[in-house]
This record gives C-alpha cells, sequence and structure tokens, in this order.
C-alpha cells in the first residue's frame, strides 16, 4: 500500500532553520523519487518575516552546497497545520514549546525535534544561526544534512511496514 506521508520543520523566523530543512529535505526526497508521496513545508512561530524569502545568508551556504531555496516564502504556523501534517519537527526546545502549547490535545501525528532524526549526534537543538558568524550556516547545513537522511530512512521504513 502506498502511504502519503506529510512534514512541517518550524523554526522562529521560518527564514534559516526551517527552509533549509525544508528545501533539503524536499531535495532528498525528489532524488529518491518519493516528491509525490511526501509534502514537505517549513513555517515559524513568529510572523515576523511572513512573505519573504530566507534569509540571504541562508539561501548563499545553501546554494553552494547545491540547494536552492530561493522560491521558499516564511509563514506562521497555524492550529491548522496539526490537521494538514503528520510529522511537525521543531528545530528547538523553544519552538517545541509552543508548538505544544497550540497542538490539539487529539493530535496524534509526530510532534518532536527534528534533530532526534540526526544518527550519532549529541546535539539535540539546532542552533540559531541568524545573529551569529558564517560558520553558523554551516553547521545548520551539516546538522541538517544527516537529519534529513535519518528521517527520510525512518518515513521510508514506515511506508514499506504499512
Ligand atoms: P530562524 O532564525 O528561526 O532559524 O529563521 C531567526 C530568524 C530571524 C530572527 C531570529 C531567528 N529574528 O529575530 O528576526
Amino acid at each position: 500500500m502506498i502511504v502519503n506521508i506529510s512534514v512541517l520543520f518550524v523554526c522562529l523566523g521560518n527564514i534559516c532553520r526551517s527552509p533549509t530543512a525544508d528545501g533539503i529535505f524536499a531535495h532528498r526526497v525528489n532524488a529518491a523519487d518519493l516528491s509525490e508521496h511526501i509534502r514537505v513545508d517549513s513555517a515559524g512561530t513568529a510572523d515576523w518575516h511572513t512573505g519573504r524569502t530566507p534569509d540571504t545568508r541562508t539561501v548563499a551556504a545553501a546554494r553552494a552546497r547545491g540547494y536552492d531555496l530561493s522560491c521558499l516564502q516564511a509563514r506562521q504556523v497555524t492550529p491548522a497545520d496539526f490537521t494538514t501534517f503528520d510529522y511537525v519537527l521543531a528545530m528547538d526546545n523553544s519552538n517545541l514549546a509552543y508548538l505544544r502549547d497550540i497542538a490539539p490535545p487529539d493530535y496524534s501525528g509526530h510532534l518532536g525535534l527534528f534533530l532526534d532524526f540526526a544518527a550519532h549526534q549529541s546535539i539535540r537543538e539546532m542552533p540559531d544561526p541568524y545573529y551569529g558568524e558564517s560558520d553558523g550556516f554551516e553547521q545548520v547545513l551539516d546538522l541538517v544534512e544527516v537529519a534529513a537522511e535519518g528521517l527520510l530512512e525512518h518515513i521510508q521504513q514506515r511506508r514499506q511496514s504499512v
């Protein structure tokens, strides 16, 4: 049986970490020929950057590794997202606390930290690169690449077991 799965990545502003996760995971999904079955999106807990493309530093760092994030647009997460998405994955514990506050009590999907899918990494929260140096954007890319691989493996196993 073919199972369709949807994944929402969430950070604070939806211009650095979650668009990076969105673009890289969508790239992996596409490479696995699964884009008809796995829907990918991202959002922010804050509405400050709604409608904007990702931070120019985020776009440039991703582009240097072959990922195009320039067509993504920031939006704020809403309670309705919990009726749409099977996986709602937060970048840090503060994002996760916000999401737990707005999630319907009967949400039956997976609400957790994205880096829980990163194998062999002790770090559980994605560092926020927004106010830091450019190596912060490289660190986000490194972590997202590992976690995206783990998440795709997890979803593929789940699809096969249904
Ligand atoms: P993000 O990073 O949550 O990874 O998108 C931030 C983006 C913007 C701000 C903070 C963090 N800000 O303060 O505007």
